[in-house]
């Protein structure tokens, strides 16, 4: 993996991409006016969401469709209730003189922008490294209006970075970084961050990558195992997603995990290496689904290095593997119904195609007393240790 090399990662569309080469081109052929003259056609790329804020699209792999950078709901918003709420980070900034917050897939800069405004009164030293592969997007962070004050700090962080590394040679935003605040862009894949770049302890880690299908190189135990050095013990990691492979992946890295914040699409996660960090566990159902099915094998990327195509076949035969042998296939939301009366599922077609996958694996039905076997753990563990234990009593069972 090289920095270049984008083929495996999910960036930004490609025309949003080729006309900020353009613009970097003619401000360094010396156009003191390039911004002026691109803003308008970059302004088209934006999406406006439900809060006035803006976001931008993702290009498309092959066969799936394209993705935009925040929720439609309210980008801006997302940023505030999916990780800055949750966070910590007021109470840790009212008890510390410094703090320091890793945003990995940092984007268009609003969950930086966020913090820093929550953290506004606070006479607190801020640190925070922003990570993110795509210099046209933070190159395009120029062009959206301000969200707030802090969204100022941001810009010009990102402008000097522009400038600095010959990108842009002209001083434009007319903003002045508080001597509390230092933003370090660092403009590369995140797990050659995590390898080679990466130092000291954060208070936090935001992270924000596309979805996993499309991002599953950020998702995977190894990435996630690798972050724990660089963690507090009281630390969050906050994302947003609630997909059963990240979730597992969480934990086989090491992690205590509950349920984040919902905003208008299902909650996301929060993970900690301290249990007593997590404030909501998950839900039974979701910890069946994670630790009996084959939807909770996780992504796994031994070196950190692999592509998009490598990460995702390796998890995809896996499953095809273990699928109806060593766990029981997520078909119908199978591992939700295991346990249950049968009697209790009016859909008789359901009943039988569920009784038939685990037949399939040697049960006679799915309240079989050998399912009771797997699903009887403790229920006052934490949300990690029932999956565990209910994987360890799967294994049993199954021999
Ligand atoms: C969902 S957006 C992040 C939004 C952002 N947190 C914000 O507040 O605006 C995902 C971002 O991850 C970046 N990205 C994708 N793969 C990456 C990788 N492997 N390493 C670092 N950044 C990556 C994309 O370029 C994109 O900007």
């Amino acid at each position: 993996m090289s920095d270049d090399d984008t083929h495996s990662r999910l960036e930004l569309l490609e025309q949003n991409k080729l006309l900020i080469h353009e613009l970097f081109q003619l401000e360094q052929d010396g156009h003191k006016d390039a911004r002026e003259l691109y803003h308008d056609e970059i302004a088209g790329f934006f999406i406006r969401t439900d809060d006035g804020s803006y976001t931008l699209t993702s290009d498309k792999r092959e066969s799936q469709d394209s993705e935009t950078l925040h929720s439609k709901y309210g980008a801006f918003s997302e940023s505030y209730e999916k990780f800055v709420n949750p966070s910590n980070l007021l109470a840790i900034a009212q008890n510390k003189k410094s703090i320091r917050v890793l945003d990995i897939c940092s984007g268009i800069g609003y969950n930086t922008t966020a913090l820093l405004t929550h953290l506004k009164d606070e006479d607190v030293e801020i640190e925070i490294d922003m990570v993110e592969s795509s210099i046209e997007t933070l190159a395009t962070v120029l062009f959206i209006p301000d969200v707030s004050k802090a969204y100022g700090y941001v810009k010009k962080e990102i402008e000097s970075y522009l400038i600095d590394n010959g990108y842009l040679q002209f001083n434009k935003v007319l903003s002045n970084v508080p001597e509390n605040i230092h933003i370090n862009i660092h403009v590369c894949d995140a797990r050659e961050f995590v390898k080679n770049q990466a130092k000291g302890k954060y208070d936090a880690v935001f992270l924000d990558p596309y979805s996993p299908s499309k991002s599953p190189e950020l998702y995977t135990v190894d990435f996630f195992a690798k972050i724990k050095q660089f963690l507090e013990d009281y630390a969050l990691i906050l994302t947003y997603t609630a997909a059963s492979p990240v979730r597992s992946a969480l934990v086989h890295a090491g992690y205590h995990l509950g349920q984040g914040p919902t905003f208008h699409r299902s909650g996301g996660t929060i993970a900690s290496l301290s249990a007593d960090m997590i404030t909501t566990p998950l839900s039974f159902s979701d910890e069946k689904v994670i630790a009996l099915s084959d939807v909770g094998v996780p992504y796994i990327d031994p070196d950190l290095n692999d592509d998009y195509e490598t990460i995702v076949s390796r998890r995809q035969s896996t499953r095809e593997k273990i699928r109806g042998v060593n766990v029981f296939p997520s078909s119908s939301k199978l591992p939700r119904y295991i346990g249950l009366d049968p009697e209790s599922i009016e859909d008789v077609n359901l009943r039988e195609k569920l009784n038939n996958y685990v037949r399939a694996m040697g049960f006679e039905s799915i309240n079989d007393y050998r399912i009771h076997d797997i699903l009887n753990i403790d229920p006052n563990l934490s949300s990690r240790d029932q999956i565990l234990a209910l994987e360890e009593n799967l294994r049993k069972v199954l021999g």
